[in-house]
């Protein structure tokens, strides 16, 4: 029923879906409930230790035995520069929402990311089918060596030349990123404005340049952005914000509620929580960082430092200034298990692409 088959073929999976890696939020059973429907399910484990990824991978292996990702950020991004004169201006800053909260104190930033090296040595032990990578340079040796394994490799582009680029490098898949998309912007190879291209203009400009599947990512939510992203040349669509509504997955409850409420202009993409830019829900945090741009930590000591007033704000069930990564398509999330949600986008599918028979 799929008009291109190479990407379902690449990754032995029924249908081209894959539920995209979500860092923190993405779990074990979100990804077996995808991947046991069908689909690909991806577990986001940059922030997760080596140790814990390999629990998760067999955890993901006892619920499924389809193919999955495992998806880590590319090793180049994970140190931080010390910049403690800049440190101790965002300390002082986060100080009076931590009293607020009556949060304890701020937090030093330590680093939550990786180690890449022992992470993906978990990967390459657990011989994983399918491994992903987000942010650039390419990880050639990283690569390689999946390949050795006989597994696939995909990583994010937001323009053509990192597609290229990206290719070059031997990714299997390329996920085109639209301007739409929920998260961090994979923007590796250009500043990032220069890859804040909408998925309706990338995709084809994608599709067109390189040899390989190419996977649409970005404000697709349904049948109908499926539909859409085939006809653009895509082989198949990552979605996250579309899960980010299902019981499997690991957010707070004020964030799956804000992601229920979101309205179609209720995203920005922000450096405020990371010190990168990703898309986000407006909240009380970013609007109040407006001011204070200047004093952002570089990613990842940003995300690090302010750890603590995230989690406090959840636990108090506030949505103040919590990171809620969302895409603009958010509006049309629905509450439904993962599986149900694959199934419904198979139906719809038919149905939509029926609709539009010339008569
Ligand atoms: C909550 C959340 C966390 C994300 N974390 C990651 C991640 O860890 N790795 C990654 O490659 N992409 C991550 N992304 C980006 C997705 O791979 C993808 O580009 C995006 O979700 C597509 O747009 P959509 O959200 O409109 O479906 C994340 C997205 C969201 C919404």
């Amino acid at each position: 029923m799929w008009p291109r088959t190479e990407l379902i073929d690449l990754l032995g999976i029924k249908h081209p879906i894959i539920q995209a890696p979500m860092a923190g939020a993405s779990t074990p059973e979100l990804v077996a409930a995808v991947s046991n429907a069908g689909g690909l399910g991806s577990y986001g484990g940059a922030a997760t230790p080596p140790a814990k990824l390999r629990q998760i991978i067999r955890q993901i292996r006892e619920l499924t035995d389809r193919p999955f990702a495992v998806n880590l950020f590319a090793p180049a991004v994970e140190a931080y520069q010390q910049v403690p004169e800049q440190q101790t201006q965002m300390s002082e800053l986060l100080a009076q929402w931590h009293n607020e909260l009556n949060a304890g104190p701020v937090p030093e930033p330590i680093p939550i990311l990786g180690p890449f090296v022992e992470q993906f040595n978990v990967l390459l032990e657990e011989k994983i089918p399918v491994f992903s990578f987000h942010f650039g340079p390419a990880p050639i040796q990283a690569i390689r060596d999946m390949h050795s394994l006989g597994s696939c490799v995909l990583a994010t582009a937001t323009n053509v030349r990192e597609a290229q680029t990206l290719v070059e490098a031997g990714v299997d898949i390329i996920i085109a990123q639209g301007f739409e998309a929920g998260g961090h912007r994979g923007t590796f190879a250009v500043p990032y404005e220069h890859g804040l291209i909408g998925t309706t203009a990338l995709v084809p400009q994608v599709a067109d340049a390189i040899s390989v599947p190419v996977v649409a990512a970005g404000g697709i939510m349904d049948a109908r952005g499926i539909v859409a992203a085939f006809a653009l040349g895509a082989s198949g669509v990552q979605m996250g914000t579309a899960f980010l509504a299902c019981p499997e997955n690991n957010i707070p409850e004020v964030y799956r509620q804000a992601v229920l409420n979101c309205k179609d202009e209720d995203t920005v993409i922000t450096g405020v929580f990371s010190g990168r830019p990703a898309r986000a829900i407006r909240n009380r945090f970013i609007r109040e960082m407006e001011n204070h741009k200047d004093k952002v930590l570089p990613f990842p000591a940003q995300m690090s430092i302010g750890r603590v007033l995230r989690q406090t704000s959840a636990q108090q069930s506030s949505p103040d200034f919590v990171s809620m990564w969302s895409g603009q398509g958010a509006a049309l999330a629905e509450a439904r298990p993962a599986g149900e949600l694959i199934h419904k986008m198979i139906q719809e599918f038919r149905a939509v692409t029926a609709s539009l028979q010339v008569k």
